[in-house]
C-alpha cells in the first residue's frame, strides 16, 4: 500500500477555540456592523481572515526567543538575521522592519515621488495605499488568465510582457523608479510567477534601465510551485530556486509574518549600497534603528529560524497540500474556486456562488458574512471593498473578480478543520438562491476602508 500523505510536524501545544450558535453569531455579525475585522476573535470558531502573522512558531523559533540580544546597536540577533537573509536571498543588504507595509513605507518614501507610475502584478492593496498616499500610480499588468478564476493555468500570477513594456515604453525612465514584483501574487488569488516570466520581466527592465523590487511575503510557497509545475526545476531544491528567483531583483520587501512564520516581523533586501544607504535614513525616522528597525533582538532571532523552517521542502508540501485538501472537497462540490489553487489560501468566486447580488451591493462581503453565520469560520472580502475608491473620481472601483478568500494560517488548523470549512461552505452553496440582497455602506475611510467600513443590510 502506498503511504499516504501526513503532516510534517506534530503537535506540542494547543489553544481552545469556541463553537457558537447561529443565533449568537446573527446577533455578533450584526453589531459588528457586517465587517468581519470588527469581530473579537473569541466569537470565531475557525478563522481565516489572514495567514498573516497567525501561524504557529515550531520548538526551535521559540528556543531562539529565548537566546534573543535586546541591545540597541549591534545586537546579535541582527546580525543573525543578517546572516539568514543573505543565506536564502542573496542580498548583502537588509533593514529591519515591523511589518510588510513598514518596509514598503521605508523603500518607497526613498524612491516613489508624485506622478510616477510603479507598473506590476495586482499590487497588494497596502503596496497600493502605499503608492498613491506619494500621489503616483500603480499600473497592473498581470496576464488576463488570472482573471478567468477556472482556466488552469500554472503561473496566474505572471507579469504580461507586452502590458509591462507598454508601460515602459509610454513614460519616461524617471517617472518610473521601480517595478513591483509580487511573489506569490495575492490579489489574484496566490498565485504563483514562474522563474521565466521573472528572467523576462528582468530582460525588459535591463532594457528599460528599470530596477525590480519583489514583494516576497510568499516567495518560498512561488518557489514551491516552481519546483513542482516549471519544467527544469523538480531537482532543484526550494532554496535554490528561491536563490534564482531573487537574482533578478535588486531588491526585496518582506512582511515575514507569512512565509517566515512568525508573529510579527518584515525587512527590506538590498542589492545596492546606494539604495540601502537612501532608504536607512527613512528606517530611522520611522521604525528604529538600523540594527533593530521596529523589531524585539529575540524577534530578529525566531524569523532568522522562521526563514530557514519555510523553505524546507516537507513543510511547504504539508503546507500547500492542507490548502489543496480544502479546495478539493470545494471544488468537488461544485463551488467555484479561483484554480489551480493558491498557495496560502481557497479564493471563492462570490459573483459565480452569488449570482443574485448586485454588484452594488459588495457581493464578496455578503458571503463573507453568511459564512460566518453559517460555521463561525471567518474570511475575507478581495473584491469592491478592499479595491477602495478611485482617489481622482470618488467613484468605487468595480474589481474584475469579487473574491472570498480563506486563507489557511501555518500549521495551526488541522484537515478536520478543512472538513468544518468545507461543511460550512456547502451549506451556504445549498441555499444560495435565497441570498438575492447584500450591504450597503453606513461609514468608510478614505483609504483602506475594508478594515472600518460600518455596513448594513439594503
Ligand atoms: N504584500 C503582500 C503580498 C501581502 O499579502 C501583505 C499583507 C503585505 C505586503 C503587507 O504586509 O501585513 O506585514 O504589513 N497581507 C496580509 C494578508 C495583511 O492578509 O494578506 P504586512
Amino acid at each position: 500500500m502506498e503511504l499516504p500523505f501526513a503532516e510534517s510536524y506534530k503537535i506540542k501545544m494547543v489553544e481552545s477555540i469556541k463553537k457558537s450558535t447561529r443565533q449568537q453569531r446573527t446577533k455578533w455579525i450584526e453589531e459588528a456592523n457586517y465587517n468581519l475585522f470588527n469581530l473579537s476573535s473569541d466569537k470565531v470558531f475557525v478563522d481565516l481572515l489572514t495567514d498573516s502573522g497567525t501561524g504557529a512558531m515550531s520548538d526551535k523559533q521559540w528556543s531562539e526567543m529565548m537566546l534573543g540580544d535586546e541591545s540597541y546597536a549591534g545586537a546579535s540577533s541582527f546580525y543573525k538575521l543578517k546572516a539568514a537573509i543573505k543565506d536564502i536571498t542573496g542580498f548583502d543588504y537588509f533593514l529591519p522592519t515591523h511589518q510588510g507595509r513598514a518596509a514598503e513605507n521605508v523603500l518607497f518614501s526613498s524612491k516613489i515621488n508624485a506622478g510616477d507610475i510603479i507598473p506590476g502584478n495586482s499590487h497588494f492593496d497596502t503596496t497600493k495605499g502605499h503608492i498613491e498616499f506619494r500621489k503616483a500610480h500603480a499600473v497592473d499588468c498581470t496576464i488576463d488568465e488570472a482573471f478567468n478564476t477556472t482556466l488552469d493555468h500554472p503561473f496566474k500570477g505572471n507579469v504580461d510582457i507586452s502590458k509591462l513594456e507598454d508601460v515602459l515604453k509610454s513614460h519616461p525612465k524617471e517617472k518610473i523608479p521601480m517595478i513591483i514584483l509580487t511573489v506569490t501574487c495575492n490579489s489574484s488569488g496566490g498565485q504563483p510567477v514562474s522563474l521565466q516570466n521573472m528572467r523576462e520581466v528582468k530582460q525588459l527592465a535591463d532594457k528599460y534601465g528599470i530596477p525590480i523590487f519583489y514583494d516576497s511575503a510568499r516567495f518560498a510557497e512561488n518557489a514551491y510551485f516552481i519546483k513542482i509545475r516549471e519544467k527544469g526545476y523538480e531537482d532543484k531544491s526550494i532554496r535554490e530556486i528561491v536563490r534564482e528567483m531573487f537574482s533578478f531583483a535588486d531588491g526585496m520587501t518582506m512582511s515575514s509574518k507569512k512565509d517566515a512564520i512568525v508573529n510579527m516581523g518584515g525587512f527590506i533586501g538590498f542589492r545596492h549600497e546606494e539604495d540601502y544607504d537612501k532608504a536607512s535614513v527613512f528606517n530611522i525616522l520611522f521604525e528604529g534603528y538600523l540594527s533593530y528597525g521596529g523589531m524585539s533582538g529575540r524577534d530578529m532571532n525566531a524569523l532568522a529560524q522562521g526563514l530557514y523552517e519555510g523553505t524546507e521542502f516537507d513543510y511547504l508540501e504539508t503546507r500547500i497540500g492542507q490548502v489543496a485538501y480544502l479546495g478539493k472537497k470545494l471544488k468537488d462540490y461544485g463551488i467555484p474556486v479561483q484554480y489551480p489553487f493558491g498557495g496560502h489560501a481557497i479564493f471563492v468566486d462570490a459573483k459565480k456562488f452569488l449570482p443574485n447580488v448586485p454588484k452594488e451591493e459588495f457581493i464578496a462581503q455578503t458571503l463573507g458574512v453568511e459564512l460566518f453565520i453559517e460555521g463561525g469560520v471567518r474570511g475575507v472580502e478581495i473584491g469592491t471593498l478592499l479595491a477602495d475608491r478611485d482617489p481622482e473620481t470618488g467613484e468605487n472601483r468595480y474589481p474584475c473578480l469579487e473574491l472570498l478568500r480563506l486563507a489557511i494560517p501555518r500549521r495551526v488548523y488541522t484537515n478536520n478543520h478543512m472538513d468544518y470549512i468545507a461543511a460550512s461552505l456547502i451549506n451556504v452553496y445549498d441555499r444560495r438562491d435565497e441570498i438575492t440582497s447584500g450591504y450597503k455602506i453606513l461609514k468608510e475611510a478614505p483609504i483602506l476602508r475594508h478594515f472600518t467600513v460600518k455596513l448594513e443590510k439594503v
